[in-house]
Protein backbone atom coordinates (compact mmCIF):
# COMPACT_ATOMS: atom_id res chain seq x y z
CA UNK A 1 0.00 0.00 0.00
CA UNK A 2 1.22 3.61 -0.89
CA UNK A 3 1.85 5.16 2.29
CA UNK A 4 2.22 9.01 1.77
CA UNK A 5 -0.74 10.92 1.12
CA UNK A 6 -0.01 13.72 -1.32
CA UNK A 7 -1.81 14.72 -4.79
CA UNK A 8 -0.55 14.71 -7.82
CA UNK A 9 -2.35 16.51 -10.97
CA UNK A 10 -2.44 14.03 -13.88
CA UNK A 11 -5.15 16.26 -16.10
CA UNK A 12 -3.45 18.84 -17.80
CA UNK A 13 -5.06 17.89 -21.08
CA UNK A 14 -8.07 19.27 -19.44
CA UNK A 15 -6.41 22.18 -18.08
CA UNK A 16 -3.70 23.73 -16.48
CA UNK A 17 -2.75 25.40 -13.01
CA UNK A 18 -2.42 29.17 -13.93
CA UNK A 19 1.10 30.42 -13.88
CA UNK A 20 1.97 32.35 -10.68
CA UNK A 21 3.82 35.17 -12.77
CA UNK A 22 -0.13 35.13 -15.19
CA UNK A 23 -1.76 35.77 -12.05
CA UNK A 24 0.05 38.96 -11.35
CA UNK A 25 -0.29 40.21 -14.67
CA UNK A 26 -4.52 39.07 -14.45
CA UNK A 27 -4.53 41.01 -10.94
CA UNK A 28 -2.41 43.93 -12.30
CA UNK A 29 -4.14 44.88 -15.36
CA UNK A 30 -8.04 43.96 -13.37
CA UNK A 31 -6.12 46.88 -10.88
CA UNK A 32 -4.61 49.09 -13.22
CA UNK A 33 -6.11 48.59 -16.60
CA UNK A 34 -9.89 48.76 -16.43
CA UNK A 35 -10.79 50.86 -18.87
CA UNK A 36 -12.96 49.72 -22.09
CA UNK A 37 -10.01 49.36 -24.57
CA UNK A 38 -12.50 51.06 -27.31
CA UNK A 39 -12.74 54.63 -25.66
CA UNK A 40 -10.72 57.43 -26.36
CA UNK A 41 -9.45 58.67 -22.92
CA UNK A 42 -6.93 57.76 -20.68
CA UNK A 43 -8.12 54.63 -19.22
CA UNK A 44 -9.03 53.00 -22.45
CA UNK A 45 -5.90 53.97 -24.26
CA UNK A 46 -4.52 52.01 -21.37
CA UNK A 47 -5.94 49.12 -21.85
CA UNK A 48 -5.94 49.22 -25.37
CA UNK A 49 -1.87 49.52 -24.75
CA UNK A 50 -2.45 46.25 -23.05
CA UNK A 51 -4.23 44.54 -25.85
CA UNK A 52 -2.13 45.44 -28.52
CA UNK A 53 1.11 44.48 -26.83
CA UNK A 54 -0.90 41.25 -25.80
CA UNK A 55 -2.01 40.71 -29.72
CA UNK A 56 1.78 41.01 -31.06
CA UNK A 57 2.64 38.80 -28.06
CA UNK A 58 0.26 35.72 -29.30
CA UNK A 59 1.15 36.83 -32.92
CA UNK A 60 5.33 36.63 -32.72
CA UNK A 61 4.47 33.02 -31.26
CA UNK A 62 1.90 31.73 -34.07
CA UNK A 63 4.73 33.48 -36.73
CA UNK A 64 2.29 35.78 -37.80
CA UNK A 65 1.22 39.75 -38.07
CA UNK A 66 -0.82 40.74 -34.83
CA UNK A 67 -3.90 41.94 -37.32
CA UNK A 68 -4.24 38.48 -38.25
CA UNK A 69 -4.97 37.27 -34.65
CA UNK A 70 -8.84 38.01 -33.02
CA UNK A 71 -9.28 37.17 -29.82
CA UNK A 72 -12.36 35.04 -28.75
CA UNK A 73 -13.75 33.35 -25.46
CA UNK A 74 -12.18 29.67 -25.31
CA UNK A 75 -10.86 27.43 -27.87
CA UNK A 76 -14.45 26.30 -28.35
CA UNK A 77 -15.63 29.86 -29.59
CA UNK A 78 -11.95 29.97 -31.98
CA UNK A 79 -13.04 26.98 -33.80
CA UNK A 80 -17.05 27.82 -34.02
CA UNK A 81 -15.73 31.33 -35.55
CA UNK A 82 -13.62 29.36 -38.26
CA UNK A 83 -15.94 26.50 -38.87
CA UNK A 84 -18.94 28.97 -38.53
CA UNK A 85 -17.49 32.26 -40.10
CA UNK A 86 -16.10 30.23 -43.57
CA UNK A 87 -19.33 28.56 -43.31
CA UNK A 88 -21.33 31.99 -43.98
CA UNK A 89 -19.53 33.29 -46.55
CA UNK A 90 -19.16 30.04 -48.71
CA UNK A 91 -21.10 30.31 -52.50
CA UNK A 92 -23.76 28.24 -52.23
CA UNK A 93 -22.38 25.41 -55.20
CA UNK A 94 -19.60 24.85 -52.44
CA UNK A 95 -21.09 23.48 -49.29
CA UNK A 96 -19.01 20.21 -48.76
CA UNK A 97 -16.47 20.24 -45.66
CA UNK A 98 -13.80 17.60 -44.41
CA UNK A 99 -13.29 16.80 -41.26
CA UNK A 100 -11.81 13.56 -39.18
CA UNK A 101 -14.11 11.58 -36.84
CA UNK A 102 -11.61 12.39 -34.05
CA UNK A 103 -12.00 15.93 -33.61
CA UNK A 104 -13.12 17.70 -30.69
CA UNK A 105 -16.51 18.26 -29.66
CA UNK A 106 -16.27 22.11 -30.54
CA UNK A 107 -15.71 21.11 -34.19
CA UNK A 108 -17.79 17.91 -34.28
CA UNK A 109 -21.00 19.39 -33.49
CA UNK A 110 -20.33 22.71 -35.38
CA UNK A 111 -19.82 20.51 -38.33
CA UNK A 112 -23.22 18.44 -37.32
CA UNK A 113 -24.70 21.43 -36.96
CA UNK A 114 -24.05 22.59 -40.38
CA UNK A 115 -25.53 19.11 -41.80
CA UNK A 116 -28.22 19.92 -40.54
CA UNK A 117 -28.61 22.99 -42.65
CA UNK A 118 -28.07 21.09 -45.69
CA UNK A 119 -24.06 20.74 -45.86
CA UNK A 120 -22.44 17.65 -46.58
CA UNK A 121 -19.72 16.87 -44.26
CA UNK A 122 -16.56 14.11 -44.68
CA UNK A 123 -15.61 12.79 -41.40
CA UNK A 124 -12.48 11.06 -42.82
CA UNK A 125 -11.24 7.94 -40.40
CA UNK A 126 -7.96 7.73 -38.53
CA UNK A 127 -5.49 4.16 -38.18
CA UNK A 128 -5.59 2.32 -34.91
CA UNK A 129 -2.94 5.13 -33.63
CA UNK A 130 -5.58 7.87 -34.50
CA UNK A 131 -3.64 8.84 -37.61
CA UNK A 132 -5.38 10.48 -40.50
CA UNK A 133 -3.87 9.89 -44.25
CA UNK A 134 -3.13 12.81 -45.95
CA UNK A 135 -4.23 10.68 -49.14
CA UNK A 136 -7.46 10.27 -47.50
CA UNK A 137 -7.73 13.90 -47.79
CA UNK A 138 -6.83 14.60 -51.10
CA UNK A 139 -9.40 11.95 -51.91
CA UNK A 140 -12.25 13.55 -49.72
CA UNK A 141 -11.86 16.46 -51.88
CA UNK A 142 -13.97 17.73 -54.18
CA UNK A 143 -15.60 20.45 -56.47
CA UNK A 144 -17.30 21.66 -53.75
CA UNK A 145 -14.64 21.54 -50.90
CA UNK A 146 -15.25 24.78 -48.85
CA UNK A 147 -13.35 24.19 -46.15
CA UNK A 148 -11.44 21.10 -44.13
CA UNK A 149 -10.67 21.12 -40.38
CA UNK A 150 -7.82 18.68 -39.06
CA UNK A 151 -6.55 19.04 -34.98
CA UNK A 152 -3.06 19.20 -34.35
CA UNK A 153 -3.23 17.26 -31.47
CA UNK A 154 -5.89 15.06 -30.52
CA UNK A 155 -7.04 15.60 -27.05
CA UNK A 156 -7.74 12.14 -25.77
CA UNK A 157 -4.88 10.01 -27.33
CA UNK A 158 -2.44 12.71 -28.23
CA UNK A 159 -1.62 11.49 -31.81
CA UNK A 160 0.25 14.81 -33.74
CA UNK A 161 -1.86 14.84 -37.22
CA UNK A 162 0.43 15.51 -40.49
CA UNK A 163 -0.88 19.30 -40.51
CA UNK A 164 1.83 20.39 -43.05
CA UNK A 165 1.18 17.78 -46.03
CA UNK A 166 -2.47 18.22 -45.46
CA UNK A 167 -1.79 21.69 -45.78
CA UNK A 168 0.04 21.54 -49.25
CA UNK A 169 -2.73 19.59 -50.66
CA UNK A 170 -5.35 22.25 -49.66
CA UNK A 171 -3.23 24.57 -51.09
CA UNK A 172 -2.84 22.91 -54.12
CA UNK A 173 -6.74 22.22 -54.14
CA UNK A 174 -7.47 26.32 -53.42
CA UNK A 175 -9.20 25.22 -50.16
CA UNK A 176 -8.75 26.84 -46.96
CA UNK A 177 -7.92 24.29 -43.78
CA UNK A 178 -8.43 25.02 -40.19
CA UNK A 179 -6.32 23.68 -37.85
CA UNK A 180 -7.46 23.20 -33.85
CA UNK A 181 -4.20 23.89 -32.19
CA UNK A 182 -5.20 23.98 -28.97
CA UNK A 183 -3.47 20.76 -27.08
CA UNK A 184 -0.17 21.80 -28.98
CA UNK A 185 0.01 25.79 -28.95
CA UNK A 186 2.28 26.63 -25.63
CA UNK A 187 4.46 23.61 -26.10
CA UNK A 188 6.00 24.30 -29.91
CA UNK A 189 7.27 26.80 -31.90
CA UNK A 190 3.88 26.95 -33.91
CA UNK A 191 4.59 29.14 -36.48
CA UNK A 192 1.58 29.32 -38.97
CA UNK A 193 3.26 30.25 -42.31
CA UNK A 194 5.47 26.59 -41.94
CA UNK A 195 2.41 24.61 -41.01
CA UNK A 196 0.54 26.28 -43.89
CA UNK A 197 -2.99 27.04 -42.15
CA UNK A 198 -5.57 29.62 -43.21
CA UNK A 199 -7.02 29.29 -39.71
CA UNK A 200 -5.81 28.39 -36.70
CA UNK A 201 -7.09 28.03 -33.13
CA UNK A 202 -5.79 28.38 -29.66
CA UNK A 203 -6.78 28.32 -25.73
CA UNK A 204 -4.85 29.70 -23.16
CA UNK A 205 -5.88 27.57 -20.40
CA UNK A 206 -3.80 24.96 -21.69
CA UNK A 207 -0.88 26.64 -21.60
CA UNK A 208 -1.05 27.54 -17.89
CA UNK A 209 -3.12 30.96 -18.55
CA UNK A 210 -6.57 31.58 -17.65
CA UNK A 211 -9.73 30.38 -18.43
CA UNK A 212 -12.25 31.83 -20.71
CA UNK A 213 -9.72 33.28 -23.53
CA UNK A 214 -8.59 31.79 -26.51
CA UNK A 215 -8.13 33.39 -30.01
CA UNK A 216 -7.95 32.36 -33.89
CA UNK A 217 -5.96 32.83 -36.40
CA UNK A 218 -6.80 34.31 -39.75
CA UNK A 219 -4.39 34.37 -42.05
CA UNK A 220 -4.65 38.11 -43.98
CA UNK A 221 -6.85 37.09 -46.95
CA UNK A 222 -9.36 35.18 -45.87
CA UNK A 223 -12.30 36.61 -45.31
CA UNK A 224 -15.04 35.07 -43.02
CA UNK A 225 -18.37 36.13 -41.17
CA UNK A 226 -18.52 37.20 -37.62
CA UNK A 227 -20.04 34.74 -35.11
CA UNK A 228 -20.93 37.88 -33.07
CA UNK A 229 -22.50 40.96 -33.87
CA UNK A 230 -22.31 44.01 -31.93
CA UNK A 231 -19.43 46.29 -31.46
CA UNK A 232 -16.73 46.70 -34.11
CA UNK A 233 -14.09 45.14 -31.39
CA UNK A 234 -11.60 42.56 -33.52
CA UNK A 235 -11.44 44.41 -36.57
CA UNK A 236 -15.22 43.71 -36.79
CA UNK A 237 -15.09 40.07 -36.34
CA UNK A 238 -16.12 39.49 -32.54
CA UNK A 239 -18.27 41.98 -31.51
CA UNK A 240 -17.97 42.34 -27.41
CA UNK A 241 -15.41 44.33 -25.03
CA UNK A 242 -12.51 42.22 -25.06
CA UNK A 243 -11.74 40.46 -21.36
CA UNK A 244 -8.18 42.53 -20.69
CA UNK A 245 -7.17 41.41 -17.99
CA UNK A 246 -7.64 37.46 -19.05
CA UNK A 247 -6.21 38.43 -22.41
CA UNK A 248 -3.02 40.53 -20.82
CA UNK A 249 -2.91 37.13 -18.62
CA UNK A 250 -2.53 34.65 -21.70
CA UNK A 251 -0.30 36.80 -23.34
CA UNK A 252 2.06 36.54 -20.17
CA UNK A 253 1.28 32.58 -20.38
CA UNK A 254 2.50 32.76 -24.35
CA UNK A 255 5.85 34.50 -23.44
CA UNK A 256 6.45 32.09 -20.25
CA UNK A 257 5.82 29.06 -22.38
CA UNK A 258 7.92 30.40 -25.37
CA UNK A 259 10.95 30.94 -22.79
CA UNK A 260 10.26 26.65 -22.05
CA UNK A 261 10.11 25.36 -25.56
CA UNK A 262 13.13 24.04 -26.15
CA UNK A 263 13.17 22.27 -22.85
CA UNK A 264 9.18 21.06 -21.89
CA UNK A 265 8.81 19.22 -25.05
CA UNK A 266 11.73 16.94 -23.80
CA UNK A 267 11.24 17.04 -20.04
CA UNK A 268 7.27 16.50 -20.28
CA UNK A 269 7.79 13.50 -22.62
CA UNK A 270 10.62 11.72 -20.24
CA UNK A 271 8.29 11.67 -17.44
CA UNK A 272 5.92 10.62 -19.88
CA UNK A 273 8.21 7.55 -21.06
CA UNK A 274 9.06 7.02 -16.90
CA UNK A 275 5.23 6.73 -16.21
CA UNK A 276 4.62 4.32 -19.34
CA UNK A 277 7.31 2.62 -18.67
CA UNK A 278 6.70 2.13 -14.44
CA UNK A 279 2.97 1.09 -15.81
CA UNK A 280 3.59 -1.31 -18.09
CA UNK A 281 6.33 -2.95 -15.23
CA UNK A 282 3.37 -2.94 -12.40
CA UNK A 283 0.42 -4.16 -14.90
CA UNK A 284 1.97 -5.86 -17.49
CA UNK A 285 -1.28 -6.37 -19.55
CA UNK A 286 -1.76 -2.47 -20.54
CA UNK A 287 -2.54 -1.25 -23.84
CA UNK A 288 -1.16 2.40 -24.24
CA UNK A 289 -3.41 4.13 -27.18
CA UNK A 290 -2.28 6.50 -29.73
CA UNK A 291 0.61 7.37 -31.97
CA UNK A 292 3.96 5.87 -30.25
CA UNK A 293 5.85 8.85 -31.34
CA UNK A 294 3.42 11.14 -33.30
CA UNK A 295 2.42 12.12 -30.19
CA UNK A 296 2.15 14.68 -27.70
CA UNK A 297 4.43 15.05 -25.56
CA UNK A 298 1.97 14.91 -22.00
CA UNK A 299 -0.86 12.88 -22.95
CA UNK A 300 -1.18 9.08 -22.34
CA UNK A 301 -3.96 7.30 -22.80
CA UNK A 302 -4.29 3.72 -21.10
CA UNK A 303 -6.76 0.72 -21.55
CA UNK A 304 -6.65 -1.27 -18.66
CA UNK A 305 -8.44 -4.42 -19.25
CA UNK A 306 -11.24 -5.95 -16.88
CA UNK A 307 -11.51 -2.64 -15.02
CA UNK A 308 -14.03 0.17 -15.19
CA UNK A 309 -12.34 3.51 -15.92
CA UNK A 310 -14.78 5.52 -13.81
CA UNK A 311 -14.36 3.15 -10.55
CA UNK A 312 -10.57 3.80 -11.31
CA UNK A 313 -10.94 7.47 -11.52
CA UNK A 314 -12.97 8.00 -8.25
CA UNK A 315 -10.03 5.30 -6.48
CA UNK A 316 -7.33 7.11 -8.16
CA UNK A 317 -9.10 10.63 -6.65
CA UNK A 318 -9.14 9.10 -2.93
CA UNK A 319 -5.33 8.65 -3.36
CA UNK A 320 -4.75 11.95 -4.75
CA UNK A 321 -4.27 11.09 -8.18
CA UNK A 322 -5.91 13.15 -10.64
CA UNK A 323 -6.75 11.81 -14.05
CA UNK A 324 -9.24 11.86 -16.63
CA UNK A 325 -11.30 9.48 -18.43
CA UNK A 326 -11.25 8.59 -22.40
CA UNK A 327 -14.43 9.09 -22.01
CA UNK A 328 -16.91 12.03 -22.06
CA UNK A 329 -19.36 12.88 -19.30
CA UNK A 330 -23.16 13.20 -21.11
CA UNK A 331 -26.57 13.86 -19.59
CA UNK A 332 -25.15 12.21 -16.28
CA UNK A 333 -24.17 8.50 -18.39
CA UNK A 334 -20.78 8.05 -19.05
CA UNK A 335 -20.49 7.55 -22.92
CA UNK A 336 -17.79 5.77 -24.38
CA UNK A 337 -15.34 8.30 -26.60
CA UNK A 338 -15.66 9.05 -30.01
CA UNK A 339 -11.73 9.35 -30.49
CA UNK A 340 -11.15 5.71 -29.19
CA UNK A 341 -13.98 4.47 -31.02
CA UNK A 342 -12.67 5.58 -34.35
CA UNK A 343 -9.41 3.85 -33.56
CA UNK A 344 -11.07 0.40 -33.67
CA UNK A 345 -11.49 0.05 -29.97
CA UNK A 346 -14.53 -1.90 -28.88
CA UNK A 347 -16.84 -0.08 -26.49
CA UNK A 348 -15.67 -2.08 -23.09
CA UNK A 349 -12.21 -1.50 -24.44
CA UNK A 350 -13.23 2.28 -24.35
CA UNK A 351 -14.75 2.28 -20.86
CA UNK A 352 -11.58 0.92 -19.63
CA UNK A 353 -9.40 3.97 -20.44
CA UNK A 354 -8.15 6.65 -18.97
CA UNK A 355 -6.46 9.46 -19.87
CA UNK A 356 -3.15 10.90 -17.84
CA UNK A 357 -1.48 14.14 -19.18
CA UNK A 358 1.49 15.41 -17.60
CA UNK A 359 2.65 19.13 -17.41
CA UNK A 360 5.39 20.70 -16.82
CA UNK A 361 5.14 21.18 -12.92
CA UNK A 362 5.52 16.84 -12.51
CA UNK A 363 8.15 15.88 -10.85
CA UNK A 364 9.84 12.10 -11.66
CA UNK A 365 8.78 11.64 -7.79
CA UNK A 366 5.28 12.56 -8.53
CA UNK A 367 5.60 10.22 -11.38
CA UNK A 368 6.60 7.07 -9.93
CA UNK A 369 3.75 7.86 -6.70
CA UNK A 370 1.22 7.69 -9.10
CA UNK A 371 2.32 4.88 -10.85
CA UNK A 372 2.37 2.47 -7.76
CA UNK A 373 -1.45 4.19 -7.13
CA UNK A 374 -2.95 3.19 -10.46
CA UNK A 375 -1.21 -0.45 -10.04
CA UNK A 376 -2.21 -1.13 -6.97
CA UNK A 377 -6.05 0.01 -7.55
CA UNK A 378 -6.47 -1.69 -10.89
CA UNK A 379 -5.21 -4.75 -8.88
CA UNK A 380 -7.44 -4.02 -6.31
CA UNK A 381 -10.59 -3.60 -9.05
CA UNK A 382 -9.82 -6.84 -10.82
CA UNK A 383 -9.51 -8.84 -7.75
CA UNK A 384 -12.82 -7.41 -6.58
CA UNK A 385 -14.16 -8.11 -9.95
CA UNK A 386 -13.33 -11.55 -9.42
CA UNK A 387 -14.57 -12.02 -6.25
CA UNK A 388 -17.70 -10.33 -7.16
CA UNK A 389 -18.43 -12.84 -10.24
CA UNK A 390 -17.71 -15.82 -8.04
CA UNK A 391 -19.83 -14.80 -5.38
CA UNK A 392 -22.57 -14.80 -7.90
CA UNK A 393 -22.18 -17.58 -8.87
CA UNK A 394 -22.66 -19.43 -5.68
C1 LIG B 1 -8.48 19.86 -28.90
C2 LIG B 1 -9.35 20.81 -28.15
N1 LIG B 1 -10.05 21.72 -28.85
C3 LIG B 1 -10.84 22.62 -28.24
C4 LIG B 1 -10.98 22.62 -26.87
C5 LIG B 1 -11.87 23.64 -26.23
O1 LIG B 1 -11.11 24.66 -25.63
P1 LIG B 1 -11.78 25.57 -24.50
O2 LIG B 1 -11.81 24.76 -23.24
O3 LIG B 1 -10.89 26.77 -24.39
O4 LIG B 1 -13.14 25.91 -24.96
C6 LIG B 1 -10.28 21.68 -26.11
C7 LIG B 1 -10.45 21.63 -24.65
O5 LIG B 1 -10.30 20.60 -24.02
C8 LIG B 1 -9.44 20.76 -26.77
O6 LIG B 1 -8.75 19.83 -26.10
Amino acid sequence: MVKTMRTVYLDHAATTPIAPEVRETVAHAMAECWGNPSSLHLFGRKARDLLDEARVTVAHALGCLDAEVFFTSSGTEANNMAIFGAARVAPPHKRHLITTAIEHHAVLHACQRLQQDGWEVTYLPVDSKGMVDPDDVRRALRAETWLVSVMHANNEIGTLQPVGEIAAICREQGVWLHCDAVQTFGLLDMDVQRLGVDMLSVSAHKLYGPMGVGALYIRGGVKIAPLLVGGAQERELRAGTENVPAIAGFAKAVELSRARYSTAWQKIWQLRERLRARLQELVPDIQVNGHPQQCHPGILSVTFARVSAESLLIALDRYGVAASAGAACSAGSIEPSHVLLALGMSETQAMSTIRLSLGRGNTPEEIDFAAEVIAEQVHRLRRKAVATVSASSI
